[in-house]
């Protein structure tokens, strides 16, 4: 299988410039706009933002996998140097199987009801590899150890109603590493999960990306979470990143005014449902992003310049998009 692969130098994934747009000519709108980030190997990027800031779209982009009418119309998606901005879906699909592993939300819409376990995990890999029947259930078998899923050996032929919540969830990650993949994609995956499993999966999660040495992209509503897990924290807002810090610098000292009403926020954000009690109104949708900053309408710190253009990235490592920051030392 890795005879097949060309050797490529580990740099993980960069992320320049990248829009996603749905429609075309003047109902054209841009869910997602300008990111650029980097996952190195064996660091996790926390994505996060209230429901709708275009977190879900950036991983459907990253993954190819955009629903119809929406298109990467700008930007490059590297992976260990390899360009998969627009490829073409035959190749696509390779690249999903073997190199990027996904993680969603809730594992029994991905699971096939009427497959085994051996079988679910084992036919992708099978399918990339051309391992053969028993080896693949062998990988199978090996991979469930891996995460944790108790007495895999006699759990093979089981079928994904006879798991609980979190054991599916390791059932899920063991087929999105069944290929060794280099970038792992998380998409809400403990949303579903009481608050002890949840911390069981995040902690599964950082030590496979530590053992493999995976770039890891954990897309959540919670910063809680990912103040935990993350190494890096890039905050969303209405299909644009606000900030982009490394984890310890951002919650020392968050500078959007955004990102410090998502901390104050943190018990409420728990449940997904709450606005942010701090801040009145709610996200513009895609169709109406104001001029500017599109944080402006809500924010307790605009002035009329705000409104005039989306302000340009400020700081270093430590990456925001605001005329009117918080100090360095909140
Ligand atoms: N199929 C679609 N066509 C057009 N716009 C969509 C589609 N699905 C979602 N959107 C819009 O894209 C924006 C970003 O959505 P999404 O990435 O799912 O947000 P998040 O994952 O951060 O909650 C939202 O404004 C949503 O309304
Ligand atoms: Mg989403």
């Amino acid at each position: 299988m890795s005879a097949q692969r060309q050797p490529q130098a580990d740099t993980g994934l960069r992320v320049e410039n990248l829009d996603v747009t749905f429609g075309r000519g003047g109902k054209a709108f841009r869910v997602v706009e300008e990111l650029d980030f980097s996952v190195p190997p064996g660091r996790m990027l926390g994505l996060v933002g209230e429901s709708g800031s275009g977190k879900s779209m950036t991983a459907s982009a990253l993954l190819g996998l955009l629903p119809w009418g929406g298109r990467i119309s700008r930007g490059s998606i590297q992976l260990n140097g390899r360009e998969l901005a627009n490829l073409p879906e035959r190749r696509m699909r390779a690249v999903r199987g073997r190199e990027i592993g996904m993680i969603f939300q809730n594992p029994l819409s991905s699971l096939n009801p009427s497959m085994t376990i051996a079988r679910q995990i084992g036919e992708p890999y099978r399918l990339y590899t051309g391992a053969s029947e028993t080896q693949a259930r062998d990988r199978a078998l090996e991979l469930l150890r891996e995460v944790g899923v108790p007495d895999a050996a006699q759990r093979l032929d089981d079928y994904p109603h006879q798991f609980s919540g979190g054991m599916r969830q390791r059932v899920m990650i063991a087929m999105a590493l069944a290929c060794k993949p280099r970038l792992l994609i998380a998409d809400e995956p403990t949303t579903a999960l009481d608050v002890t499993i949840q911390a069981q999966i995040l902690r599964l999660l950082k030590r496979l990306q530590d053992d493999m040495q995976l770039s890891v992209i954990l897309i959540t509503h919670d910063l809680s979470l990912v103040a935990e897990y993350a190494d890096d924290i890039m905050v969303m807002y209405a299909g644009r990143s606000v900030e982009h810090a490394p984890a310890q610098a951002f919650f020392r000292a968050p500078r959007h005014p955004y990102s410090h009403a998502l901390l104050n926020s943190i018990p409420r954000l728990a449940d997904p449902e709450q606005r942010l009690a701090d801040i009145d109104g709610i996200p513009p949708s895609p169709q109406d992003f104001p001029p500017g900053c599109r944080f402006a309408p809500r924010c307790n710190r605009v002035t009329p310049e705000c409104t005039q253009a989306y302000p340009p990235a400020s700081g270093g490592a430590h990456r925001f998009h605001c005329l009117h920051p918080l100090g360095e030392n909140a």
